[in-house]
């Protein structure tokens, strides 16, 4: 029974459905005793506040067993979403982990840059599925050590539309933000990205966010075509694209999110491998 009281009580709506049943069934009581014009005495309201609290009690319970079953699903379905990106990451070692570091570095700027609940659980999804139009790309581009020839590039440069195909055009709000977010991932600021040519703030604010995070994680890795930066070099590069590439608020958050307690391991244990940029891919 404690355990049930305690469970009721996590969510507020379920502790007014059970202070509103003991009121009603009160009320109830306070009414048939005017009704019949008998005087109730104060402890003739004991057992209506017992009934309306179990009543109560149950109403609440089947809430919470409904608002947790959804939670579950809704982990269930993230965790399906996050084997997919596993899988895309693992068809090369240097990109293993990349989806899902991409997640932790955006998800803690969107909470840095106030997101509310609703587009912080799009950016999880959206981040963790960025780059899954690149299933459709052959390894031996993605991986490929020499520059890129212009076809190469030009087949790169689809994996938003087919990242977009992929998780479908959608009427629902919620998917609408995920698939807008893949599409946008590589536009820049300053309207020179790809595939829109959008600028500003019409790049929807969570494909401005995987961006940086984005951007971030690749300068930090190591990659077949390139040497990693070190995170301190790889944020000055940041710093030095803002207003062109990035959103320049956002820059500057994510710069201060590194500092914060969460990243400034990262920022403390510089990388002895620190190599300029070879041939970056698009
Ligand atoms: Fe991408």
């Amino acid at each position: 029974m404690f355990i049930i009281s305690l469970s009721v009580f996590r969510y507020p709506m379920t502790y007014l459905t059970l202070v509103g049943s003991v009121l009603a069934m009160n009320l109830l009581a306070y009414l048939q005793s005017n009704l019949i014009e008998v005087t109730r005495p104060l402890s003739g309201y004991i057992l209506p506040t017992i009934i309306g609290g179990v009543i109560g009690m149950l109403l609440s319970s089947n809430r919470v067993s409904c608002r947790e079953k959804r939670e579950e699903q809704k982990r269930l379905f993230i965790d399906i979403v996050q084997s997919l990106s596993i899988a895309l990451d693992e068809r090369d070692a240097y990109t293993y982990g990349h989806s899902s570091r991409v997640t932790d570095f955006s998800m803690a700027l969107g909470k840095r840059a106030g997101l509310g609940k609703l587009e912080l659980e799009m950016l999880e999804l959206g981040s963790i599925l960025h780059d899954i139009g690149k299933i459709g790309i052959p390894d031996t581009i993605l991986n490929k050590p020499e520059a890129l020839n212009s076809e190469e590039i030009e087949m790169i440069r689809q994996h938003p539309i087919k990242g977009e195909r992929i998780i479908g055009l959608s009427n629902n709000n919620k998917i609408q933000m995920i698939v807008d977010c893949i599409r946008s991932h590589h536009e820049r600021y300053d309207g020179s990205g790809y595939p829109d040519g959008l600028t500003g703030t019409d790049i929807p604010v969570l494909a401005r966010i995987v961006a940086i995070a984005d951007a971030f994680d690749t300068m930090t890795s190591r990659r077949v075509y390139r040497v990693k930066l070190t995170p301190q070099d790889a944020v000055a590069e940041l710093l030095s694209c803002s207003g062109s590439q990035f959103d320049p608020q956002l820059t500057r958050q994510f710069s201060e999110v590194l500092r914060g307690e969460e990243f400034k391991m990262l920022l403390e244990n510089e990388s002895p491998e620190c190599e300029p940029l070879l041939v970056p891919h698009p």
